[in-house]
Order: structure tokens, then sequence, then C-alpha cells
């Protein structure tokens, strides 16, 4: 396994999906009852912008450095803008993009339970050094080294009943969008009422059509896709866009999502090449 996602960490598809988590974790945190927290992917919680690793293809300039400074209409955006802005240490200035883990936990009351699944030893160990840090005041807090597939069977479902599953693999293995669909039949079985987001690229060739075809073949209900292109999605090599699939999303996230996106689109691809989509693959 090669992936590394400080190359990647504040590209576009981060912006797309951490907004989108945050707008859902917010849904949730509404009602006082705790929920749990379960990403099965991790990744190391913080990605120093200033690295090698980062400087590699500075794919987070047309991610996060488009949207960092902007003034928002969407409550959305100005609520994603304000967290990552809390994660910088040095007064106003972008040096550090918060992962998934820092995100949520951001937001998550320390009645809510967080579990981390990272498989790189290396990832996993910078998580855990980062999440000790006393401005991240871990409580209720798991970081575990399995693989996160098998996480699900081990958690789920949760005491709390209540809940988001985030499952955000990084794409290396061929088979990687029949492990997220099994992985969804299967964990809706073990907690049907669960809230998923499961992250998938959008890249030519329609890689991802399967995949659909799939999931509606599972019988599954109450399923949203919510996707963010920075290109025509035909457009050969590299990542178009950005996609999640939302298992029992709250009510009224699409509406949400719909203002969000818009504002969000030309930021991201102000070569108005770009499209949004937000739409029921099945719905209630
Ligand atoms: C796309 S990154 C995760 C990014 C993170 N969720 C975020 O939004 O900040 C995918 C992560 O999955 C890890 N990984 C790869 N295979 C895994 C597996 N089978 N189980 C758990 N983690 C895995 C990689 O090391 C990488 O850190």
């Amino acid at each position: 396994m090669n992936y590394r996602h400080s190359f990647h960490a504040g590209n576009f598809a981060d912006v797309h999906k951490h907004l989108t988590v945050l707008a859902v974790l917010e849904y949730l945190l509404l009602k006082p009852k705790p929920i749990l927290f379960l990403d099965t992917h991790a990744g190391r919680g913080e990605y120093d912008l200033r690295s090698t690793d980062a400087a590699r293809g500075n794919e987070w300039q047309e991610g996060i450095g488009r949207v960092f400074s902007g003034n928002y209409k969407s409550p959305l955006i100005q609520r994603y803008v304000e967290v990552i802005r809390k994660a910088q240490q040095g007064a106003g200035i972008l040096h550090t993009y918060p992962g998934s883990p820092l995100i949520a936990s951001h937001v998550l009351r320390d009645s809510d339970r967080k579990i981390f699944v990272e498989m790189q030893a290396e990832e996993c160990l910078s998580l855990r050094k980062t999440l000790r840090q006393p401005q991240h005041h871990q409580v209720n807090t798991t970081v575990s080294q399995e693989d996160g597939y098998q996480a699900l069977k081990a958690y789920l479902p949760p005491k709390e009943r209540r809940g988001l599953v985030l499952i955000d693999p990084p794409f290396e293995a061929p088979n990687e969008f029949k492990l997220l669909d099994q992985a969804l039949s299967h964990s809706a079985e073990r907690w049907p009422d669960g809230v998923y987001c499961l992250w998938y690229p959008i890249k030519s060739g329609g890689l991802v059509n399967p995949f659909y075809a799939a999931v509606k073949r599972s019988g599954l209900r109450n399923l949203l896709l919510a996707e963010l292109s920075v290109r025509p999605n035909d457009t050969p090599l590299g990542l178009n866009g950005s996609g999640l699939l939302i298992m029992n999303p709250p009510w009224q996230l699409d509406t949400r999502l719909r203002e969000a996106y818009n504002e969000l689109l030309p930021i991201l691809a102000p070569n108005r090449q770009g499209h949004t989509r937000v739409e029921w693959l099945v719905g209630e």
C-alpha cells in the first residue's frame, strides 16, 4: 500500500468531502443524545501544507487555498471554513489542513464516541500523536490500527444507536468499488438506521457506474448522491470529481448541500467546466 493522503490533503475533493461530512454531523448533533462517529479510513488527522509531500502537486492550492479566505452566504461553507481557520496555529495563515478525525472532533461533544481506524502504522502513529495535543481535548476516543472494512463488523451496531460512519478508502485496490458496495450492504444489515457516507472518485470511463448499479440492486433505500466535479467527468487522467453516497441522510440535507455546492462550484472550478449533482439514487 503506497497511498499517502499528504499528497492530496486539502484538495477540492477534501473540501467537498469534509464540508459534506460536517453538514451531516451538525444535523446529528441537533439532538442531545450521544452519537458514534466511526471513521474507517481515518488517515493521519493533520497535514502540513508546507511539507514536501504537499508541495509535490500543490493540490491544496486548487482546493482549500481557493476557499480559505472568502466570505460565504451558505451557512455550511461558513461553518466549514470556520473549522479550517480554527485549525491553524498561526493567526489566520493557512499552513495546515485537518483531516476527517480532527474536523469531526472539532464539532463532536465529549459524550459522543469517536472511533478512528487506520491501517498504515505510520499514519496511525501520527494520528495518535496529533490527538494527544491538548487543544484536541480527546475523550471518548479510540484509535485502532486495523482494516477499516473489518472494523465495520467489530463496531456496528453501536450502543448509541445514532451516528455516522465515514468510509473513505484510498482507491488503490482495483476492486475498491466492490469492497465499498459490499461494506455498505453488510453494515446496513447490522445497523440499518445508521447514517453512512461513502466516498468515491469520479474519473473517466464511467468507472463509478457499476457501483451505482450494484448499490441499487442491493435493495437498500434512502440513498443520496452528493457530487462535485471540477471538470467534465470523462476528462482523461486524473480526478475529475468527488462523490459521496449518503445512506439515511438527515432531512433536508439535500437542499442545504445544493445551495452550498452551487456557491462552491465557481470557486473550485473557475474554468466553468465543472458541475454538481445532488440527487437520489434510491428514494425512501
Ligand atoms: C483517503 S485517505 C483518508 C482521509 C481521511 N478520511 C480524511 O478525510 O482526512 C485513506 C486512508 O486509508 C488508509 N487505508 C488504506 N487501506 C486501509 C484499510 N484497509 N483500512 C483502513 N485504512 C486504510 C490509508 O493509509 C489512508 O490514510
